[in-house]
Formats: C-alpha cells, sequence, structure tokens
C-alpha cells in the first residue's frame, strides 16, 4: 500500500485514494477545504480549484515535483509522494486566489441569506480568503427562479460546483437539472424552470455548497443559530428515514439529512449516503410524525458549534498527531518537525 506524507505526517493507504481521502483519514487542520467533491457523488470534484495541494516529491520512484498546484481531490497518491498543504505558504496563497475568484460574482447579502450560519463559502473565505476583493465590474445578476413548489435557486450565489447536477443525474430520475451557457454565463438551469418532479430532488439543497438552493418551506422563518437540531428517524418507505430535525421551541421550522463532518450526507453501512426523500423533509413537520434519537453533535465548524466544539476538535486533533495514533484505524507516523509551528 502507498505510503505518503502530507504536511509532515505520513499514513499508508489503499491503493487508488486520492490526496484528499488520504488528507481526511488522518483528519484535523491538514485536510483540504472542499467546495465541489462530495464523496457519495460520482464524478464530483475538480471544478472549484479549493482543495489545491502541493506536490514536493511525486513519488519515491520519481521524486520530481509536480511544477503547478494540484486539485488533491482528482489526484490519486503515489509511494512516496511528498505533499504540502497547510505548511506551504505558496499553496495558502494560490487557495486565496481560488478564494477571490470564487467570489467575484457572489453578492454580499450573508444577512439576508438563508445559508448563513453553515454556509460553506463563508467558511472558506472566512479561514482562507482576503478581507479586500480587486474586483471593479459589475456582479452578473439574475433573478430568483422557482424550482417547483419547495426549492428556490438564487444563481447569484451559485458558484456552479455541479453538486446539485450530480444529485440530478444520480439521485432523481428523469435529468432536468443542469449547467447551460459556459464561462460567465454559465448558469443552473431546469431548462425553462420545469420543476424537478420527484421524490428525491430536495437532495440537491442538502448538497449546495452556498446559499443558492433553499428550501422555500424554511426560508426566512430563523436564523439557523436560532435554531436546535436534533436527530431523528421515522418508518419511510422511500428512504431511510433517518433525519435532523431543527427546532425552534416546540415547532419543527425543517428537515434535513444527517450530515458529517465533512459537511456530505451521512453514510449507512454499505458506504451509501442516506439521502432523504421529499415527503421527509417537506411534508413531516410535526414532532409527532418523528422518533428522536437525540440531540445533533455539530463536528463541523459552524456558528451552531461555535465555542462548543472548535476547540475540542483542534485538541483531538492535535493529541492523535502527537501520540501519532491511528485514526480510523489506519497509520498514521509523525514527520519530523510536524509540530513545530515555524515549519514552513
Ligand atoms: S446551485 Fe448550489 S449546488 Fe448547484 S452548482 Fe450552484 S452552488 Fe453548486
Ligand atoms: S473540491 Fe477539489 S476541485 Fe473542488
Amino acid at each position: 500500500m502507498p505510503i505518503v506524507t502530507i504536511d509532515d505526517i505520513k499514513i499508508e493507504v489503499p491503493e487508488g485514494t486520492s490526496i484528499l481521502q488520504a488528507a481526511r483519514m488522518i483528519g484535523g487542520d491538514i485536510v483540504p477545504p472542499t467546495m465541489c467533491y462530495y464523496s457519495s457523488l460520482k464524478t464530483s470534484g475538480g471544478y472549484c480549484r479549493t482543495c489545491i495541494v502541493k506536490v514536493e516529491q511525486g513519488s519515491a520512484k520519481d521524486p520530481r515535483p509536480i511544477p503547478k498546484p494540484v486539485a488533491s481531490c482528482r489526484t490519486t497518491v503515489m509511494d512516496g509522494m511528498v505533499v504540502r498543504n497547510i505548511t506551504s505558504p505558496e499553496n495558502l496563497e494560490a487557495r486565496a486566489g481560488v478564494v477571490e475568484f470564487l467570489l467575484l460574482n457572489h453578492p454580499l447579502d450573508c444577512p439576508v441569506c438563508d445559508q448563513a450560519g453553515e454556509c460553506h463559502l463563508q467558511d472558506l473565505s472566512y479561514e482562507n480568503g482576503k478581507s479586500e476583493t480587486r474586483y471593479e465590474f459589475p456582479r452578473r445578476e439574475f433573478d430568483p427562479i422557482d424550482i417547483g413548489d419547495k426549492i428556490k435557486l438564487h444563481m447569484n450565489r451559485c458558484i456552479l460546483c455541479y453538486r446539485c447536477v450530480k444529485v440530478a443525474d444520480q439521485i432523481t430520475d428523469g435529468r432536468c437539472h443542469g449547467v447551460i451557457n459556459r464561462g460567465e454565463a454559465a448558469e443552473i438551469s431546469t431548462y425553462i424552470e420545469q420543476a424537478i418532479d420527484n421524490d428525491f430532488s430536495g437532495n440537491v439543497i442538502d448538497v449546495c455548497p452556498v446559499g443558492a438552493l433553499t428550501d422555500k418551506t424554511f426560508r426566512f422563518k430563523s436564523r439557523v443559530w436560532y435554531t436546535k437540531p436534533l436527530d431523528a428517524h421515522r418508518d419511510c418507505k422511500k428512504c431511510s428515514g433517518k433525519v435532523r430535525l431543527w427546532y425552534q421551541g416546540e415547532e419543527v421550522l425543517r428537515v434535513t439529512a444527517r450530515k458529517d463532518e465533512w459537511g456530505e450526507v451521512e453514510k449507512n453501512e454499505a458506504g451509501n449516503a442516506d439521502w432523504i426523500c421529499n415527503e421527509c423533509r417537506f411534508d413531516k413537520k410535526e414532532a409527532k410524525d418523528w422518533t428522536i434519537d437525540g440531540p445533533t453533535k455539530v463536528d463541523r465548524h459552524s456558528v451552531i458549534s461555535a465555542n462548543h466544539y472548535e476547540g475540542l476538535k483542534m485538541i483531538k486533533a492535535d493529541t492523535l498527531r502527537m501520540m501519532g495514533a491511528k485514526p480510523h484505524g489506519i497509520k498514521v507516523e509523525l514527520g519530523e518537525g510536524a509540530l513545530d509551528p515555524n515549519n514552513k
């Protein structure tokens, strides 16, 4: 099995593992951010470039570096490969450039956007972006569109990550959702605003990393940080029935799929994502419809977990590194200088 070193941490991984997957096996701060890759959607990744890393040594057989940053979600590890993410200032600078590009056309409407508080682009720009833009041209603008009676598309906010297109293609039947036009004119379309009329179309909301696709049954009801998430389930004939209920007081304001620490829909034991059907998502908003499993543990950094989990997560990651422990049962070795904060 190939051994790869990422930010001075060695890990042995199965053949065919991508750099991103290897980094996720290690966990902690060295994991590159992702905006388009989604592990349960085939052919996702390779669109946004936020996951770029520097490959300092291609492999043990051919130690030459790769001259340009590579998308870690689309690059397979080679035995002896040496990769740098947060320990490479050039890589961080390159990623800041990617963030600047992603934000070129993105409106600054976070105060009125339903995704605020759980927006991956907010997190990305806060952690990897710069405080100013150099863009002087008008941003492109679209009118919001109804995609059926439950989903709203705000194309102004879309970063063209293609995740919703993959959902429409791979999870729903009868595809009518895609990207039309190219370059500056590219936009998500349902071919003349046709409703996506099938049981799993609501999952496009869960995969959208920004506030471009939102749930019309929840829009403007509450900021997400005023809600309390609980995991719950019901017997459903169409889907797993495993959901997250977002409560305000006694009222269920929103139902979503359960997400993991990477912001992706959780997988079942067979390794398939537990997508939820539209009936569970949009029509079961009564507490009596559900059996509560317990409070949600928010792993991902967000305003919901602010001051509660983040510190814990970092301590955990650092401890694992210091111990050379084996997260997810995989061998991790600490490289020389891995814990030295001056190590660039
Ligand atoms: S609407 Fe959302 S999920 Fe679809 S391409 Fe745009 S950003 Fe991605
Ligand atoms: S996450 Fe790798 S290119 Fe988008």
